[in-house]
């Protein structure tokens, strides 16, 4: 294998004349004056052909020639402005008052540019590095590194940018980022309150409301003389009751089952399966341990709303027969796997920009430093694999009263 550092001496194109220039300006005030007065003798046509000193001086990038001693022998206009000094302060400084080496130990110019370390930029030869200004202010650099021999020893180029800004970019994007995260998670934690909230209301206000109509309706019911028009009446009354106790029951668990509240994660799951299971004749097996599911509330409802957005997911896009949901404790984490077997999910699929089923369950888990992998990686069907460090979430069980 060739070594990068070796394939880095090959510069093409106009950098082969930038090269060519920066080893001629080391040779010396001689040979410089020499090519002046060769150039000013000349013919017209070949004055005409393009001059790598203008290149070099008038570059917005900044560029400096290095000796091996990491001497800097020549630097242009826009490095001496993005150090804040002149051409004149740079030229004879050595390269570790501009760019702060990895090393306490470094000599050589490559030393600055460790391979490896901090290769980073827009393209696969840049280096991240950090510029020292004039007056001692740091700045994110982006840089390459490139060698010639001139005269049997090696002269680098050294090409630099500033990133400041895009570095402030990057920031205020990831800041901001962070910012719809927290208020993505805290509108969710609103939601799951509110629906707390109206489902308790419903059963505890209007469920005990019906249930003491349907007690009074029996009372009624048992009473001597009716007319056969009555009790019929009295019996359609007392069905729509029932119906009306069944709906409010399953609006208030839809909301917010009572298990998880009550129970725990396990039996809120197990109602959520046998609900599934009923509703829509797919069969679904529920693999876990209550033991292991022992969770706090923020973690248990994650988890639920994860499984059930997967579930409705199924139901919905599938064409599946069958589901597992296997939810394992391993050390620290929480496995949850979703399998269903049916015609699976493409990538197109996973990137529709209308779709928020898929994004709620990935920031979900995100919100728990969790991860989340979703594909069809095992033909037939879908899977989703989560892994969640419970660690943190583990409910902790009081003394036996
Ligand atoms: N289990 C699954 N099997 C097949 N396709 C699925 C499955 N789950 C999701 N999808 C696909 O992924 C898309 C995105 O899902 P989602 O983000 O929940 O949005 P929505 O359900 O509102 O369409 C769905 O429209 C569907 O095409
Ligand atoms: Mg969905």
């Amino acid at each position: 294998m060739i070594p990068q550092r070796r394939q880095r001496r090959r510069i093409p194109g106009t950098a082969v004349l930038v090269v060519s220039f920066l080893g001629g300006y080391c040779a010396g005030e001689a040979t410089a004056a020499l090519r002046r007065a060769r150039a000013a003798r000349r013919p017209a046509k070949e004055g005409r052909r393009i001059d790598g000193r203008h290149i070099v001086h008038s570059a917005s990038d900044a560029i400096l020639s290095i000796d091996n001693g990491a001497v800097i022998v020549f630097a242009n206009p826009a490095a001496a402005h993005m150090f804040a000094t002149s051409v004149g302060a740079m030229q004879g400084s050595t390269l570790a008052r501009f760019i702060q080496a990895s090393g306490s130990d470094a000599r050589s110019p490559l030393d600055y540019f460790p391979a490896g370390g901090g290769r980073a930029g827009r393209r696969a030869t840049d280096y991240a590095v950090t510029g020292i200004r004039a007056n001692g202010q740091l700045f994110p650099i982006e840089g390459s590194i490139s060698s010639v021999e001139h005269e049997g020893r090696p002269v680098y180029t050294v090409i630099l940018r500033d990133v400041s800004e895009r570095h402030l970019v990057q920031q205020k994007l990831t800041r901001s980022h962070d910012q719809l995260r927290q208020l993505s998670s805290a509108l969710q934690t609103i939601r799951e309150e509110e629906r707390t909230h109206i489902a308790r209301e419903l059963h505890d206000d209007l469920g005990q409301l019906l249930a003491s109509l349907r007690m009074d309706l029996t009372l009624v019911r048992g009473h001597k003389h009716l007319s056969s028009a009555s009790t019929q009446l009295l019996e359609g009354m007392e069905n729509n009751l029932l119906t009306a106790i069944a709906s409010l029951r399953r609006i208030a668990t839809n909301l917010r089952p009572r298990a998880l509240d009550e129970g725990g994660l396990y039996f809120a799951l197990q109602g959520l399966r046998d609900e599934f299971v009923e509703r829509h004749g797919i069969a679904c097996a529920l693999l876990a341990d209550e033991a292991e599911l022992r969770l706090d509330d923020g973690a248990s409802t994650a988890v639920f709303r994860i499984v059930q957005e997967a579930l409705t997911n199924i139901a919905r896009h599938a064409e599946a027969s069958s589901v597992v949901l296997t939810l394992d404790r391993s050390n620290h984490d929480l496995l949850v796997t979703i399998r269903d077997n049916g015609r699976g999910i493409s990538a197109e699929d996973m990137e529709k920009v209308e779709s928020l089923g898929l994004i709620g369950m990935r920031e979900r888990v995100w919100a728990l430093q969790g991860e989340i992998t979703i594909g069809a990686d095992e033909a037939p069907g879908t899977r989703i694999d989560i892994s969640i460090p419970i660690a943190a979430h583990s409910r902790v069980e009081g003394p036996a009263s």
